[in-house]
């Protein structure tokens, strides 16, 4: 995945962020989502008035890869106003179609290279199954 590597999505989710619609809590969030095909799906965080029905970045990137008919995928970038882990509900979204050791890159948009590496199966260690 040389073309595609931890920084290279993490720049991609940088970048991305910068259309974050955010109004509310003022806080921005990009990803980046490498399908297995080499593809990057992009995702902003989208707020709302209503507050619960804000997106945030990572599904906003998975379901636009569902929807190109993508299902599998290598890794996702995640950048944000601070360095953060994606939310609980995005995690189990994620297990839906990555595996434990899928890697989530996380960083600091003020701070790509310092960015840390999770595995999802370590983020969420017992996911929601039917
Ligand atoms: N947010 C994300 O986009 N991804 C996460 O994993 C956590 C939170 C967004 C939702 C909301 O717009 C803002 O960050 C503050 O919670």
């Amino acid at each position: 995945m040389s073309q595609h590597s931890p920084t290279d999505l993490l720049e991609a989710a940088g970048e991305v962020r910068k259309q974050a619609h955010s109004k509310y809590s003022g806080f921005s969030v990009g990803s980046a989502l490498l399908s297995e095909d080499g593809e990057v799906f992009l995702g902003c965080n989208v707020e709302n008035a209503s507050y619960g029905l804000t997106l945030c970045a990572e599904r906003v990137a998975l379901t636009s890869a569902i929807t190109a008919g993508h299902r599998t995928f290598r890794a996702i970038a995640i950048a944000a106003d601070k360095l953060a882990a994606p939310c609980g509900a995005c995690r189990q979204v994620l297990t839906e179609f990555c595996g434990e050791d899928f890697p989530v890159y996380i960083a600091s948009a003020d701070d790509l290279a310092s960015f840390e590496t999770h595995l999802l199966g370590k983020l969420l260690p017992e996911r929601f199954e039917l």
